[in-house]
């Protein structure tokens, strides 16, 4: 991580650490103050601040709008971690384990409208346009949501099925954020837009690296439950691609640890990872997610003669390659 990086989420992080949110009731507002403050990558806000760049200096006049989609994103985290009973995020209970759903659903919906309020602080002339876009994608990513939620009872999903799904839970939100960061730096709607489909492809590499270190990520570091994506049958790059791949024998040992309602998880993990290896998956998952990234890369090279700012952005995708959490 450059120290450029660093000092934005270190100025992002201290802007959060000041959001009181509110005082009563405590049930409400705790899980906000708990869920902001327990770090992230930040990278959302990140992005916009680096789309800002490419043309302005002054990044700290855009921090209300770029904070309100890094609430926005954490909002979708409390939620999403009800639907995938997951236990563990940033290293600590998720917030509908450590009170309960009822409680993340609805300091979930708080923060959801908190990150409006922060966003209609963006200082731009046309703010109609900007919470337009900002709509569309969040009906996207309920979108994507439900897709991922459908695809868990189904037997297989077309590939393409799946990437339509991660572009809408995941990509169109760094697409927004970079979009959002280029208008506010005064760059036309049409440039404004080839950067959100920059955003869009890293994006659907960034969830393709998300659904590797689910499988291959160091709990530590990720801060997650390693597995839970194999433990809820999530159709991932991988368990698509197994799926395709496994001879006869191997598939049907696939379906029964999918179909299997009574299991120890540690178990069924080990097991698929052992299919996995035996396949190949993970070069195969790589692959994937280096052809979106590239993708992304190539998109970039188009707005290079603009006389525009790129190589922080640049850098800064590199490096969400290369991450380990
Ligand atoms: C997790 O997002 C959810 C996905 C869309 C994959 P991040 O990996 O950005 O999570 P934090 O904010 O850094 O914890
Ligand atoms: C989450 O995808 C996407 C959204 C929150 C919208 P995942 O379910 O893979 O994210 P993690 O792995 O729990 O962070
Ligand atoms: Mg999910
Ligand atoms: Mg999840
Ligand atoms: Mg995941």
């Amino acid at each position: 991580m450059t120290d450029q990086i660093k000092l934005f989420q270190e100025k992002l992080n201290a802007e959060l650490a000041k959001m009181e949110f509110g005082k009563k009731p405590t049930e409400l507002y705790e899980p906000l103050r708990y869920t902001l403050r327990q770090g992230g990558k930040r990278m959302r806000p990140i992005l916009a601040v680096m789309a800002y760049l490419t043309k302005k200096q002054d990044w700290e006049s855009i921090i209300a709008p770029a904070l309100s989609i890094e609430l926005f994103h954490n909002f979708t985290l409390i939620h999403d971690d009800i639907m995938d009973e997951a236990p563990l995020r940033r290293g600590k209970e998720t917030v509908y384990k450590k009170w309960d759903s009822n409680i993340a659903i609805l300091s979930g919906d708080a923060l959801m409208i908190l990150a409006y309020d922060l966003m209609l602080e963006a200082d731009y002339d046309d703010i109609k346009y900007l919470i337009k876009l900002f709509n569309r994608c969040v009906v996207e990513v309920c979108e994507g949501q439900q897709m991922d939620m459908n695809f868990e009872t189904i037997d297989t999903v077309p590939e393409e099925d799946y990437i339509e799904m991660i572009k809408l839970k995941t990509s169109v939100l760094l697409g927004y954020s970079l979009e959002m960061g280029a208008l506010l730096a005064g760059m036309t709607k049409e440039q404004a837009l080839k950067l959100r489909e920059f955003g869009i492809n890293i994006g659907i590499g960034f969830q393709l690296k998300d659904d590797l270190l689910d499988v291959y990520g160091d709990t530590a570091k990720v801060g997650k439950q390693i597995g839970g994506d194999i433990i809820s049958n999530k159709k991932t790059m991988l368990l698509l691609k197994a799926l395709e791949l496994a001879d006869e024998k191997t598939k049907e040992d696939l379906d029964d640890l999918i179909a299997a309602t009574d299991f120890d998880p540690v178990k069924k993990v080990d097991s698929v990872k052992a299919i996995y290896a035996q396949l190949g998956i993970k070069e195969i998952a790589e692959e994937k997610m280096k052809y979106y990234f590239d993708l992304g890369f190539k998109q970039l090279v188009e707005l290079k003669d603009e006389d525009l700012n790129l190589d922080p952005l640049i850098a800064f995708t590199q490096a969400l390659i290369d991450r380990d959490h």
